[in-house]
């Protein structure tokens, strides 16, 4: 089996390393590389952040996040912690960075990492302009090209609007340099996603009906049935769209209609993703419909409206829930809608892509019972049980002349070997220096091109029904107009003929 090549030794500064991600994602993740082997002896992480932590705090909170994440070996933390400092400091001063380039020189000689550094930039966005100014400004890091290299991961959300975004890539191109910046965008790093690819183009038979001929349209959801928990302050200013639409379910979208690029290699690959995006003209308000959650049953038990959370305005307009049809304006995609939708506290979560297929002449089977039948469909499933199933119409057994829609099942978890989280993928992929499942510049500013007209158009013009669903229901009634209207609907969750009624509507 062809293997990916050995990593160089390196360092990885991890900044906010006190926070949720790295807990929770980041510093299991490493530990599970190292521990397969997959980075090498000679590396090093340090933990940066305001708190005044010692190692050993560090290290405690690095093994919490790991055992939360599955088991332990002893042995092997043991080895992994010895790898494992902190430097206490504010990342917007240059006082503190400057103490922290004096720790990692230490670090790096007793590591031999050569100098090699990652910046992983896990702090609040509101911190990423200051600190990239200052990291050059103090020579932390080394641009582009440079010997020993360094990289810089930059989490999400990638600027507020288009404009932002801009100046924070003009600031990257400044100091970092295209080649070494990493953008997350940790749906890449899933691996239905990394699948979607071979799925499509090493198969022979989806890529010739892949296109406006044969299919009816495309559903993405991005559902989930947590309210916003402790993130009430930064949600308000980010809202559904800058927090999932966006980032997610834009390059979701593009990697479902994208071209085959003629190398699986960073450029093409990036190269396609962007076309698609360039394609898609902004969304219009009247496409688009939102929402916000109120009071509910969640499995039930009883929770509190979006406006009852903490850190939340009792008179919050932002949207925990957003609807809306795209076009791809394309020779391949041309006149096929592509529905997303993403919401909070909703009855159940799913992150799924469908392809809805045109249904053929029915002619022939004039008299049959066909009621249990629907055109096939294809879905992608992201989260939890990733996997893909295909909707198939079969005549069922007996002497009734029936059809109905029957799965064909394809579960990562059946093939026996386990899933690896998408942040293993991307922080392996980094520390290769593979940029394949990394944002581009051009494709984050084409995203934002895609949703901010309608962002300012829903600033402009406050909700005046807010909350309009209830936690536990399936969104608010306009998102399902918004199908009906093209006599279509969302699917409702496996099995794929219309599921339990939506509880508690409002
Ligand atoms: N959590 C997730 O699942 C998730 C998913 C996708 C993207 N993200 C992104 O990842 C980043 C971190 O998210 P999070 O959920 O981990 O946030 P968080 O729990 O609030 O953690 C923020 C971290 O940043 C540190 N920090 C804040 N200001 C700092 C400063 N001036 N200098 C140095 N450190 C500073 C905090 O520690 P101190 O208070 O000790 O300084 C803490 O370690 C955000 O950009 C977020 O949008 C998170």
């Amino acid at each position: 089996m062809a293997q990916r090549p050995v990593t160089d030794p390196v360092t990885l500064i991890i900044v906010g390393a006190t926070g949720d991600l790295a807990q929770r994602l980041l510093l299991p993740a490493l530990f599970r590389l190292r521990v397969d082997a997959q980075i090498p002896d000679r590396f090093a992480v340090v933990g940066f952040s305001r708190r005044g932590w010692s190692h050993d705090d560090f290290r405690a909170f690095a093994r919490e996040g790991a055992a939360r994440a599955g088991e332990v070996d002893e042995d092997a933390w043991r080895r992994f912690a010895d790898h494992l400092y902190f430097v206490s400091g504010d990342s917007t001063k240059d006082e503190d960075l400057r103490a922290l380039a004096q720790a990692l020189e230490k670090i790096e000689d007793s590591h031999r990492t050569g100098g090699n550094r990652i910046v992983y930039v896990a702090s609040p966005p509101s911190t990423y302009e200051p600190l990239l100014t200052a990291l050059g400004r103090i020579g932390l890091i080394r641009k582009d090209g440079a010997l020993p290299w360094t990289r810089v991961i930059i989490e999400k959300p990638f600027g507020h609007d288009e404009a932002s975004a801009r100046r924070l890539n003009a600031l990257v191109d400044q100091i970092i340099g295209e080649a070494a910046v990493f953008r997350i965008d940790h749906y890449l790093g899933k691996e239905t996603v990394q699948n979607m690819l071979v799925f499509r183009f090493a198969n022979t038979v989806f890529e010739p009906i892949w296109n406006r001929r044969y299919v009816d349209h495309v559903q993405i959801s991005f559902v989930e049935e947590i309210g916003i928990g402790s993130r009430g302050r930064f949600y308000e200013e980010v809202g559904v769209v800058r927090d999932v639409v966006q980032n997610h379910m834009l390059q979701l979208l593009a990697v479902i209609a994208m071209e085959p690029p003629a190398v699986f290699e960073a450029e093409g690959f990036r190269n396609e993703k962007a076309k698609v995006l360039r394609a898609i003209p902004p969304v219009r308000p009247e496409h688009a419909v939102r929402g916000q959650y109120g009071p509910g049953l969640v499995r039930g038990e009883r929770v509190r409206g979006y406006r009852e959370e903490e850190g939340v305005d009792p008179r919050s307009v932002t949207p925990t829930y957003a609807a809306m049809r795209l076009q791809v304006e394309n020779w391949r995609w041309a006149g096929v809608p592509f529905y997303l939708r993403a919401g909070k506290r909703l009855a159940r979560k799913e992150t799924e892509i469908v392809i809805d297929f045109r249904q053929p002449p029915l002619m022939m089977f004039r008299g049959w019972d066909m009621t249990e039948m629907d055109p096939n469909v294809l879905v992608m499933r992201t989260t939890e049980d990733e996997g893909i199933s295909l909707q198939i119409a079969a005549r069922i057994p007996g002497h009734r002349r029936q059809i109905r829609t029957v799965p064909l099942d394809f579960s990562y978890a059946e093939m026996g070997i386990a899933e690896r989280p998408a942040y293993e993928h991307l922080l392996l992929d980094a520390v290769r220096g593979e940029q394949t499942f990394f944002t581009r510049r051009d494709e984050v500013e084409l995203q934002w091109a895609v949703v901010d007209p309608l962002l300012r158009h829903w600033e402009e013009h406050p909700p005046r029904d807010f909350p309009n669903y209830a936690a536990g229901s399936m969104g608010p009634a306009v998102a399902d107009e918004l199908l009906e209207r093209a006599g279509r609907r969302w699917r409702t969750g496996p099995p794929i003929r219309e599921a339990e009624p939506a509880p508690g509507r409002s």
